[in-house]
């Protein structure tokens, strides 16, 4: 079976609802500079990583699971010239060893299942940050809440409820930068269009049933109800 992201992300640069602008305004955010070193924990593609290390010239250090994406990440590194920036660790990150206070920020965008949630990511990321340095997580939250009956949480709770995540983890978040609808168009509809692409190409495969399925699970949840609902936001919390 084609692995379902592989082929949905096949355009995606940045794998989340939010922007280049928006990650670049991350790295002001972060007074990022040539003397900042940056932990990106599932980094996909280093869509984001690329974009600061050009922008700021810090370093990145990416830990990344999946071969193809790795694989990827590596290329579009080269290709940018950041090879002397950006190393890409092919690795679990839930078993990668990460230096304790090695890093001016660390960050984990869309992957906080990395360590279940969020609230078993953030200490994770707080070890590794240096004391004054900032914890990074691009995570979904619930518009509305509670929410409408038949719906699950799936774990993400409200805007204020993830903010206090933060703070049972020590953690002062100085920087929301949310998503806008925009934002989650352009990330769900490159999905549909790849999807569709790989579809049409391959009318025979045995995997296509099986992948039209999730594509168009995925597709009518985010109509019904999930573009209304559901939020996404990077937060940036300062380690004390
Ligand atoms: C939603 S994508 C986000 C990618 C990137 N952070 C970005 O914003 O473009 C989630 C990424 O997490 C990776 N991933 C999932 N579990 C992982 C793990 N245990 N260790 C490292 N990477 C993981 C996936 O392969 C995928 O590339």
């Amino acid at each position: 079976m084609p692995w379902y992201y592989a082929v949905a992300e096949r355009d995606h640069e940045i794998q989340n609802p939010t922007s280049a602008e928006k990650i670049l305004l991350l790295g002001e955010r972060l007074r990022l500079s040539p003397d900042s070193h940056v932990l990106d924990v599932a980094c996909g593609k280093c869509g984001p990583a690329i974009l600061l290390a050009r922008k700021f010239g810090c370093a990145i250090t990416g830990i990344e699971r999946a071969s193809e994406f790795a694989a990827e990440a590596r290329e579009r590194i080269a290709a940018s010239g950041l090879a002397d920036r950006i190393e890409v660790i092919e690795a679990d990150a839930s078993r990668a060893e990460i230096e304790p206070a090695g890093y001016d920020a660390a960050m984990c965008l869309g992957a906080s299942f990395v360590w279940a949630d969020l609230a078993g990511t953030l200490p994770h990321l707080r070890r590794a940050t240096r004391p004054g340095g900032h914890v990074v997580v691009g995570e979904p939250y619930w518009r509305r809440w509670p929410l409408p009956d038949g719906i699950g949480d799936d774990g993400y709770v409200s805007l204020h409820d993830t903010v206090d995540r933060f703070r049972a983890a020590g953690l002062t978040v100085e920087t929301l930068i949310d998503s806008s609808l925009d934002d989650w168009d352009r990330y769900e509809t490159l999905h549909w269009q790849a999807l569709e692409d790989w579809l049409a190409a391959h009318p025979g495969d045995p995997e296509a049933d099986e992948l039209r399925r999730r594509h168009e699970a995925n597709r009518d949840g985010y109509l019904r109800w999930q573009r209304d609902l559901l939020g996404w936001a990077i937060f940036v919390g300062r380690n004390p």
